[in-house]
C-alpha cells in the first residue's frame, strides 16, 4: 500500500529514492525498495524542522512514501558546477554553507526519552550523516537540507568526518577528469570552515556499509579517503 499509485512527473532519481512532482507545492519521495520504510527519514526531517534546521516540511509518511513540501531550486552541486562560471556558486561560499548546516544540525540536542532515531556513543547532537552538496537544495530564501534517512544522535565530529570521507572519495574518483570544480579544493575548503572532525576511521566504516548506494568509482576510493582527509585536516590545523 502506498500513498499515491499514480504520481506525477519524475523530478529526480536519487540513489535510494525516486522523487515525483505531486503539484507545485508537494513532492513524493518514494524509496526504490518498497520494503524500505520511510519512518526514520520522516521522523528526522520533523525533528530537524521543528528545531529550526532549514528542511522541507513532512506532509505525510506511509510505507516507502514520504510527501514533502516542494523546494524550488537546484542542488548545491548543480549550483556550483552548471551554467556560466560567473553565475556559479563559489566553492568557498558553498563549503561555508555546508559547514553552517552541520553546526545548525548539531545544535539540536536529543530530547529526554527520544526513541525514534538511533543513538551513537559519544554525544547527543542531531547528526545528518549524509550531508553533501547533492542533499542541499538552494531555495531563494536559503539552503534547505534534505535526505535525513541516516540521521542519528551522536558526536558532531563524526558527522563532519562522514562528509569529509564523501568529499574525499569524490575528489579521488574524478581527479583525472577536467572538472569545473577541483574536488580536493572543495574538501580543503570544507575542512577549513567545519567543526573539528573526529572518528575518521568509524566514518570510513560507516560509508563502507553503504557501498551499494555509491557510484563504483567512489566506493573504490574508500581505502584512500582517510589518508587524504587526515593530510588536509592536519594542514588546516584541525
Ligand atoms: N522536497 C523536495 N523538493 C524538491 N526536490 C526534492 C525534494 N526532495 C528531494 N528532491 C530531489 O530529489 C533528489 C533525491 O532526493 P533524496 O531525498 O536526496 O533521495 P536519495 O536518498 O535517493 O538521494 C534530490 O537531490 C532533489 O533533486
Ligand atoms: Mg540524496
Amino acid at each position: 500500500m502506498t500513498t499515491c499509485d499514480h504520481p506525477g512527473v519524475l523530478l529526480a532519481s536519487g540513489a535510494t529514492a525516486l522523487v515525483y512532482e505531486l503539484d507545485d507545492r508537494r513532492v513524493l519521495r518514494r524509496y526504490r525498495d518498497p520494503a524500505h520504510a520511510t519512518g526514520r527519514a520522516a521522523a528526522a526531517t520533523r525533528i530537524a524542522g521543528d528545531a529550526g534546521v532549514p528542511t522541507p516540511r513532512v506532509l505525510a509518511a506511509h510505507g516507502p512514501d514520504l510527501v514533502l513540501e516542494r523546494v524550488d531550486g537546484p542542488t548545491m552541486l548543480a549550483e556550483m558546477t552548471s551554467g556560466a562560471v560567473a553565475e556559479q556558486l563559489p566553492m568557498r561560499e558553498a563549503m561555508a554553507m555546508l559547514a553552517d548546516l552541520h553546526r545548525r544540525t548539531h545544535r539540536v540536542r536529543m530530547p529526554q526519552g527520544e526513541r525514534e532515531l538511533p543513538r551513537l556513543p559519544g554525544g547527543d547532537s542531531l547528526l545528518h550523516l549524509d550531508l553533501h552538496p547533492n542533499n542541499v537544495l538552494m531555495a531563494a530564501d536559503g539552503p534547505q537540507l534534505i535526505d535525513w534517512e541516516n540521521a542519528s544522535w551522536g558526536p558532531p565530529g563524526f558527522d563532519v568526518a562522514v562528509t569529509a570521507v564523501i568529499l574525499a572519495c569524490y575528489a579521488l574518483a574524478y581527479r583525472t577528469e577536467d572538472d569545473a570544480v577541483d574536488a580536493t579544493d572543495l574538501l580543503d575548503a570544507f575542512l577549513r570552515s567545519a567543526e573539528p572532525l573526529t572518528h575518521l576511521s568509524d566514518a570510513v566504516d560507516f560509508r563502507r556499509e553503504r557501498v551499494d548506494f555509491m557510484p563504483a568509482a567512489e566506493a573504490a576510493q574508500l581505502d584512500n579517503a582517510a589518508g587524504l582527509v587526515r593530510y588536509l585536516a592536519d594542514r588546516s590545523g584541525q
